[in-house]
């Protein structure tokens, strides 16, 4: 049976493709944000993933607001990235896993997960950012299955639903007929807010309250409704739910944290990033 090897999560701001694209890790303004990966690098190279569930939002390359699903699965041989107007570089493909994809889709559906099965996905920089900064070689060298959550337009599904719907993913992972090893990842957060009176806002206790969760307490986040938790991080800050999924695949046993980094600010968000080792 496949085997978790453990969690990722991190934020997914499109400007870091261009941080990236441009050689500034080392730049004052980025080097907080980017040193925060070599660790992670490290321990990916030790538990060897080849293989990748990533949870994340689309922000309208794929689903636009007049077709939202709540969740999405993609079922793809490939995954194709494209121009978003953010003025970044476009990413080459990402080879997906189908096996694993309807594995997922087909346990989902057994346990009244209805979801939208995608054998055609473009996946935006919600996807393709963190990708990159975990393995930054020119060709991503994992496959993926790209799981879709609703995290931009209301009704957005619930924190107990996002983690029961992540721990249903890691049971199916689990029990995938395969040899491979998995890394679950979930991208977006943390706290931030990009329009309306709030705009700039962030919540670093909050943040840092999330991120010790999600070692050793991950249904804590679950005792929030949404509009509580889009008060405490913001209307984009809602995209933790994305982490939240990640954590639930892992299991309800303690997680370790392997590394972790938390800065504040890249352009208008709080941004954290998190390994954390498969109990
Ligand atoms: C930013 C953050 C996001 O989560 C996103 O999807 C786009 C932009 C930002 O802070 O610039
Ligand atoms: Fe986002």
């Amino acid at each position: 049976m496949a085997n978790i090897v453990g969690g990722l999560a991190a934020s997914h701001i499109p400007a870091i493709g261009g941080a990236i694209a441009k050689g500034l890790q080392q730049d004052p303004y980025w080097k907080p944000f980017f040193d925060g990966f070599p660790p992670i690098r490290e321990w990916l190279g030790q538990v060897k993933p080849t293989t990748a569930v990533v949870f994340y939002n689309d922000h309208g390359l794929n689903f636009f607001l007049d077709k939202m699903p709540t969740f999405a699965v993609g079922a793809a041989t490939e995954y194709r990235n494209a121009d978003e107007g953010w003025g970044i570089p476009t990413l080459p493909p990402i080879q997906g896993c189908v096996d694993l994809s309807w594995h997922l889709i087909n346990h989902l559906i057994e346990k009244e997960f209805d979801i939208v099965t995608c054998q055609e996905m473009l996946v935006d920089h919600a996807c393709t950012i963190p990708l990159k900064l975990f393995w930054p070689q020119e060709i991503c060298p994992v496959r993926i299955v790209p799981v879709n959550l609703n995290t931009v337009q209301f009704p957005l599904p619930s924190a107990k639903r996002c983690y029961e719907f992540g721990k249903t993913i890691g049971e199916a992972i689990r029990s995938w007929d395969s040899n491979e090893n998995v890394v679950v990842i979930g991208t977006g957060g943390l706290s931030h807010q990009l329009d309306g009176e709030r705009a700039g806002f962030i919540n670093k206790k909050f943040d840092l309250e999330f991120m010790q969760s999600l070692n050793d307490n991950p249904e804590w986040a679950t005792q929030y409704s949404i509009h509580e938790l889009v008060e405490k991080t913001g209307t984009q800050g809602i995209e933790l739910l994305n982490w939240l999924a990640m954590r639930g695949a892992l299991g309800a046993t303690k997680a370790k944290t392997v590394h972790s980094n938390y800065h504040i600010p890249i352009s208008n968000t709080a941004t954290g990033v998190m390994a954390l080792a498969a109990a």
